[in-house]
């Protein structure tokens, strides 16, 4: 059987990819945001995944407003870096498990969620600056992240954007879809955009670093409750962009205490916790939490 071991949380700032893709991880401005990851690639090579569900939006580079899909998964073999106007990112192709992908949509929409099945798309730093913050440089040529990734897109970019609780309640689904795989595999369900950050309007530059703390304790301890909050709060505590956290709620929802039947399960354990204020306009926070049975 298939089973989730962790969970990762991480933002997905463009120009942290720049700054590994450009060699100034060490200039005195990113170099205490990297820091905040050291651990976390240490802990990746100690607990390498068979594979990485990886929950993060797509910016208008696969999708567009031609077709706007609510949540889709990546169900191709391969999936391309895409060009996001400065050519792609020098980093590895992400293999996909398209095997695993098609088990979990079949279960999943059997569980009433209507996901688009994508078999062919390229991703963004939605995707890929996650896998370089956890992974550290990859060779594009010679290198490969460590194991496959089913990418899971959901659209937090055009309105109308799913809630919190409809988040919340698809992760508990993908709990049951992968529990029903029948084949021994170590997942990782990752979390990613965030924390607060607006890029846009008269609150362009809005970072709020009390809300995030509070976002990463809830989320940590009461995500059940944390599920209840209303979009409009995101939009309104951490700027437009902020609602991107909607998507953490789709990894803490597949845990173990997070299910509907989770009487007496065990909260996770907090492997790692890190906040850093700014990196390029955006709170950077990440978590590493880790089932206990
Ligand atoms: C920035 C943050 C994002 O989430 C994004 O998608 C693009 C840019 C930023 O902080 O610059
Ligand atoms: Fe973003």
């Amino acid at each position: 059987m298939a089973r989730i071991t962790a969970t990762v949380f991480t933002s997905h700032v463009p120009a942290i990819g720049a700054a590994m893709d450009l060699g100034k991880t060490g200039e005195p401005y990113w170099q205490p945001l990297f820091a905040g990851y050291e651990f976390s690639r240490q802990w990746m090579k100690d607990n390498k995944p068979d594979v990485i569900f990886l929950v993060y939006n797509d910016h208008a580079t696969a999708f567009s407003l031609e077709l706007i899909p609510t949540f889709a998964i990546g169900t191709g073999a391969k999936f391309m870096p895409a060009d996001e106007g400065w050519g792609p990112r020098p980093v590895p192709p992400v293999i996909g498990h398209p095997q695993l992908a098609s088990h979990i949509a079949q279960s999943v929409i059997q569980q009433d969620f209507d996901l688009t099945i994508v078999n062919q798309m390229e991703v963004d730093h939605g995707l890929t600056v996650p896998l370089s913050l956890m992974c550290g440089e990859q060779d594009p040529q010679q290198g490969a992240w460590p194991c496959p990734v089913i990418p899971f897109a959901v659209n937090v970019v055009q309105y109308p954007v799913p809630s919190g609780q409809r988040c919340f309640n698809l992760g508990r689904a993908l709990r049951k879809a992968i529990e029903s795989y029948d084949e021994d595999l170590n997942v990782h369900i990752w979390g990613t955009g965030g924390m607060s950050h607006q890029l846009q309007g008269a609150r362009a530059g809005l970072i709020n670093a009390e809300w995030d703390n509070r976002f990463l304790d809830r989320l940590i301890a009461e995500p059940a409750e944390l599920a209840k909050m209303p979009h409009i709060d995101y939009v309104r505590e951490a700027g437009s962009e902020g609602i991107e956290l909607v998507m953490w709620l789709i990894a803490r929802g597949a845990m173990a205490d997070a299910a509907a039947d989770a009487t007496g399960a065990p909260p996770p354990r907090v492997a790692h916790r890190f906040y850093h204020v700014p990196a390029s306009n955006t709170a950077v926070g990440h978590l590493i939490l880790e089932e206990t049975r």
